[in-house]
């Protein structure tokens, strides 16, 4: 039941304030920073973050809504699945925030498959320069399936839970480290913090591990964003509504228009009866109708109706000859655009 409502929210359980201000606390960010939160919710977590520094803030979102509330919290934001739709240059950020859904990549055989909070782990950390931080919020449960990844990656390793009246809901963990190459000794003691970590999660001896609320000192210098030849943080999901607003300010939107909404002739012409069903069809597709439509129901449709010829060819043999045929044939075709909900409908 749990996990249902978890999919519904799409994993939307926000970092309490409280906790933000605790790891504020440990950081001390260059004006010059770039810090990221791939999973930004409303964008509250990372602009409470930086909220002291001029450094730019940066976040991904895959819940509409969620991301237009981040559009007013944070500098950069992008509507996008994160796994799948990012276009992000390679360690181009100082500080890497990630509180992902926590759930099992896929519903069917979970045992095999990666934790989502892993897989959200691996694709994101490429965008972490060297030298850069990482803050890693999870449940403690899902940290056994992350200790091959921090262990090798990850150098100064802070492991704390949450405070005790926050614990509870999820059993949540905060991993701090900053990315590095790692010596071989210095892998093996990462290993033995994560395993002691872990083994006192299993053990139910909870006291072995410090709560966010117990360190008051500055830990981690998150430096100022290396020098990039170019920069890329894009989506490659198309926001209907972002695309309108920027397409009206566009140049090439003057000369578009005129052909998308083209003086009315219908408004001119009265035909004598009624148009049938046939007729309408004809007129759609020959782009009489093409335009912004507003139909019975006050829904907003920008319709563009086009006609394309093509030819079926067939062969037809008699007693003595084979005939090729070539049949013209004309396939009409309408589509719409429509704003409420954004989508794209085809009719052939
Ligand atoms: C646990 S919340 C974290 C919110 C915020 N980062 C914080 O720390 O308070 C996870 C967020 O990830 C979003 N999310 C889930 N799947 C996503 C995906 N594939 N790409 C981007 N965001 C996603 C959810 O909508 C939710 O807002």
């Amino acid at each position: 039941m749990v996990r249902l409502e978890s999919q519904v929210k799409m994993g939307f359980y926000p970092t309490p304030t409280e906790v933000v201000m605790h790891i504020r606390n440990m950081l001390k960010i260059s004006p010059d920073a770039r810090v990221l939160d791939t999973c930004c919710g409303e964008g509250e977590a990372l602009s409470l973050l930086a909220e002291e520094s001029p450094a730019e803030t940066y976040g991904v979102e895959l819940h509409h809504e969620r991301m237009m509330q981040a559009k007013v919290r944070l500098n950069h934001v992008l509507w996008a699945d994160a796994l799948y739709d990012c276009v992000c240059s390679k360690e181009a950020f100082s500080l890497l925030w990630l509180n992902p859904p926590y759930d099992a990549a896929g519903m069917e055989s979970e045992e095999k498959k990666e934790r989502l909070e892993v897989a959200f782990l691996k694709k994101h950390w490429p965008y972490l320069q060297n030298g850069g931080v990482m803050v890693y919020i999870i449940p403690w449960s899902s940290l056994a399936a992350a200790v091959p990844m921090i262990a090798k990656n990850c150098r100064n390793l802070t492991i704390l839970k949450f405070p005790e009246e926050l614990f509870w809901d999820f059993n949540q963990i905060v991993l701090m480290g900053v990315k590095g190459r790692l010596k071989k000794s210095e892998i093996e003691h990462n290993q033995a913090l994560l395993n002691s970590a872990t083994g006192a999660f299993t053990k139910g001896d909870l006291d072995q591990v410090s709560s966010t609320d117990m360190v008051s000192e500055i830990f981690y210098e998150v430096p100022a964003a290396g020098d990039l030849e170019s920069f890329t943080f894009r989506s490659t999901r198309l926001d209907p509504e972002q695309a309108l607003i920027k397409l009206k300010t566009s140049p090439v939107w003057e000369k578009v228009h005129p052909k998308m909404f083209p003086p009315s002739l219908a408004k001119r012409i009265r035909p004598l009866t009624s148009l049938r069903e046939g007729h309408l069809a004809m007129l759609l597709s020959s782009g009489m109708m093409n335009g912004e439509v507003t139909g019975p129901d006050k829904r907003r449709l920008v319709v563009k109706g086009s006609v394309n010829k093509g030819i079926i060819d067939s062969t037809e043999e008699t007693e003595t000859a084979i005939r090729y045929i070539k049949t013209d044939c004309y396939e009409i075709t309408v589509r719409a655009l429509s704003f409420d909900p954004p989508e794209i409908i085809n009719i052939r």
